[in-house]
């Protein structure tokens, strides 16, 4: 049904603001009978049922009605944060830890702290579109760094990039797993960006959300873990490794300004929710994230093998694609020709459904490529759906 327009007037932002063709994408691809590889949700066979369960009712049978009250962030929760970052090599005390409702909220208070209307702000070639939505909000001028699609982003054109035509506010990376490229940075290259970082001037916000979510090769430090200068915010999240509906997440800032970051959000929410904070906190302390991640991971793998192994056979010689080592998606580049926006409503129709890789870039590139997503498809499905993708691109092929 469509609603009328309203009479009374809308603010600027709300008659700019432009419908998100990945939610409508994403919600048109949940139909049972399509088999999707749009959205980024963590395997729903493996969400942590039983054990949140057991939180749950551990939280309120010894917190009882303090679970439900307004409260200041919950300080158990932040010393295991910044005890695990320290464990990740970064200098981090509970007085760096600020906690948010997810990973998106921490980027908008970011945002807010460190964007101004106009200003310029880099993001990789590719990038998650919740980074660039919040800069857009800001009005920021966005600028592409290059980005290798095995290796992450290119660190010399990122820091030329953060000086090119003036000097930006703000830069933002995707270290491990790349949303939606897959890749991961190599060490020297997360060395590189925390020396440009310093360098330049100007802070990196480093988007943490997947390096948990390894199952094969070595964990690297974060791009923070090098940071002497204090210029990279760090973000992450509950949202991959425990569930999205735990809406919880934290930014490792510099202490003096975490008394900012808090006023800065006020407008958005007054505070996270007290009961899922206690819930995440029993969850970690009771060392139940690590059994958890181990068969989640497991299951990730077997799907990105079922995923890989499936595109071999059906796509082989057309199609190309780097080997994730962990995290949630394959990216794959198609012929030149191919049309992944145009490739859509046919998958569509074979009841297949993935996202095209225009979606993730600022300047209008990767019209050939698409991103996949395997964890939450049992590898029965993974095979199904790859049969699918590979009719609708012989169509494709066949008609243009
Ligand atoms: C790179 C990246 N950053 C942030 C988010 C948002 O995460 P959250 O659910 O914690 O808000 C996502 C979710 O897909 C993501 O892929």
């Amino acid at each position: 049904m469509t609603l009328p327009a309203p009479t009374y007037p809308l603010s600027i932002a709300a008659n700019q603001i432009k419908r998100s063709v990945m939610r409508d994408l994403i919600a048109l691809a949940s139909q049972p009978e399509i088999v999707s590889f749009a959205g980024g949700l963590p395997a729903a066979d493996h969400l942590p049922l039983p054990e949140v369960e057991t939180c749950l009712e551990a939280v309120l049978a010894r917190d009882g009605r303090r679970a439900l009250q307004y409260g200041p962030p919950f300080l158990p929760l932040r010393e295991w944060i910044a005890g695990y970052m320290r464990q990740r090599g970064v200098r981090c005390g509970v007085e760096n830890v600020f906690i948010t409702n997810g990973a998106q909220q921490a980027l908008e208070i970011l945002g807010r702290l460190l964007l101004d209307q106009g200003e310029a702000a880099v993001v990789e070639a590719l990038t998650f579109t919740g980074i660039a939505q919040v800069m857009d909000a800001h009005g920021a001028r966005l600028r592409a760094a290059a980005l290798d699609l095995a290796t992450g982003v290119d660190p010399d054109d990122f820091e030329a990039a953060l000086t090119r035509g003036g000097r930006a506010r703000v830069g933002a990376v995707i270290p491990d797993f790349h949303n939606p490229a897959g890749a991961s940075l190599t060490l020297p290259k997360r060395q590189q960006l925390a020396a440009a970082a310093a360098r330049s001037g100007i802070p990196i916000i480093e988007d943490d959300c997947y390096s948990l979510l390894r199952y094969t090769g070595e964990t690297l430090p974060p791009i923070k873990a090098f940071d002497e200068a204090e210029q990279v915010f760090y973000v992450s999240s509950f949202s991959k490794i425990i569930a999205p509906a735990m809406r919880l997440g934290w930014i490792v800032a510099p202490a003096p300004l975490l008394p900012k970051l808090t006023v800065l959000r006020e407008s958005i929410d007054l505070e996270s929710s007290q009961l899922l904070q206690r819930v995440v906190t029993e969850f970690v302390t009771r060392g139940l994230l690590r059994p958890h991640l181990g068969a989640l991971n497991a299951a990730n793998h077997e799907r990105r093998d079922a995923l890989l192994d499936a595109l071999e056979r059906e796509l082989g010689s057309r199609a190309r694609w780097a080997a994730p080592s962990g995290g949630l998606f394959v990216w794959v580049t198609l012929p030149d020709e191919v049309d992944t926006a145009a490739l859509l409503p046919r998958a569509f129709e074979h009841k297949v459904a993935f996202i095209p890789g225009v979606n993730f870039s600022v300047e209008g590139r990767y019209t050939n490529c698409l991103r996949l997503n395997y964890s939450n498809n049992v590898p029965e499905r993974i095979r199904l759906g790859v049969r699918r993708l590979a009719a609708a691109l012989d169509e494709y092929g066949a008609h243009g």
